[in-house]
């Protein structure tokens, strides 16, 4: 199939993939342990998909805004590598999956050198977090702001202040991993300032389409093909699909790669960042969740549709 055949067949597909997925959401649970995600509707499903012209196709609940979450940790990840390079990064995080929960702590005691396995879960994020270069808190946290202003292209990304406070006030677990890293010397700063910009950075409200454009730029390795401009080095979008691949999908990467085949990444607000490497950038919301944490729905269509159009990358 051509590119252009596939796009046009896309657009006439599209809306009934999301049809025929959304009904999954009725496996899944909402959230609720950061209690402003429980507001989230239940059944809902939405995804953009943007190509290299900046054509975009929606379908279902895209008009959905939801936080970013764990998909922040993308390009956290991605700026802590451009502010620090590589060795400084992975002197402090390591390189493999875990197979624990995204939240676990269980490893940093049990396995030398006491590092978080990998910058995509929660201990490997915070950790990721202290290294972004600022002065306090309040410029580190602007720094990322606009680093996902630039590579989504939309400069009203603003921190949902509701989801930050109820994160903020019930990261009971996040806060004892933060001070675990600190005794281990993972962590360069103070651990309150440290979370108060990781709270932050998960907390950034965005849509489908805007997640759509960030993957984009991931999809043309690290340039916005609308506006031809590089905004990423190469190498380190080649780590982060990596680890999209190995850590993406939490424990549930290694069924993720299986069944679709490509880089991605999720939140716990039910978004998942997707990409077809060269090709489009893919934003998807559901806010229902399976057992891992992943958008139920939302793997469900992303299979459907990378079974159809032959996507996986293996
Ligand atoms: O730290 C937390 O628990 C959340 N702010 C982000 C976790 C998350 O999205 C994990 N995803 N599946």
């Amino acid at each position: 199939m051509t590119n252009d055949n596939e796009w046009n067949e896309l657009q006439n597909t599209l809306h009934r993939y999301v049809e025929g997925s959304k009904k999954e959401t009725a496996r899944g649970r909402v959230a609720s342990y950061i209690p402003e995600l429980a507001k989230a509707p239940h059944d809902a499903l939405g995804i953009s998909l943007m190509n290299g012209d900046g054509q975009t196709l929606m379908a279902g609940d895209c008009e959905l805004r939801f936080t970013m979450q764990s998909i922040s940790k993308v390009f956290t990840f991605i700026l802590a590598l451009m502010d620090r390079g590589e060795d400084a990064v992975f002197a402090k995080v390591g390189k493999e999956p875990t197979g624990d929960d995204f939240n676990s702590m269980l490893k940093l005691e049990l396995v030398e050198p006491g590092i978080p396995f990998n910058p995509f879960i929660n201990a490997g994020a915070i950790a990721i977090t202290s290294m972004i270069a600022g002065r306090d808190a309040d410029e580190k946290a602007e720094r990322i702001l606009q680093f996902l202003r630039r590579v989504s292209g939309n400069s009203g990304l603003a921190v949902k202040d509701e989801v930050y406070r109820s994160e903020y006030e019930t990261a009971h677990r996040n806060r004892s991993l933060a001070y675990f890293l600190k005794d281990n010397g993972v962590l360069e700063d103070d651990v309150d300032r440290i979370l108060d910009v990781y709270f932050r950075h998960c907390a950034v409200e965005v849509t489908c389409s805007d997640v759509a454009k960030m993957a984009l730029v991931l999809a043309y390795g690290g340039v916005d093909p609308i506006s031809g401009e590089r905004l990423i080095p190469r190498r380190f979008v080649q780590i982060t699909k990596t680890f999209m691949i190995t850590c993406g999908m939490y424990n549930a990467s290694g069924a993720f790669a299986i069944e679709v085949g490509l880089p991605a990444k999720s939140g716990v607000s039910g978004g998942i960042l997707t990409l077809v490497p060269g090709r489009y950038g893919i934003g998807v919301v559901g806010p229902a969740l399976n057992r891992k944490g992943n958008s139920v729905a939302g793997v469900h269509v992303l299979q459907q549709l990378s079974e159809h159009f032959d996507w996986s990358l293996f």
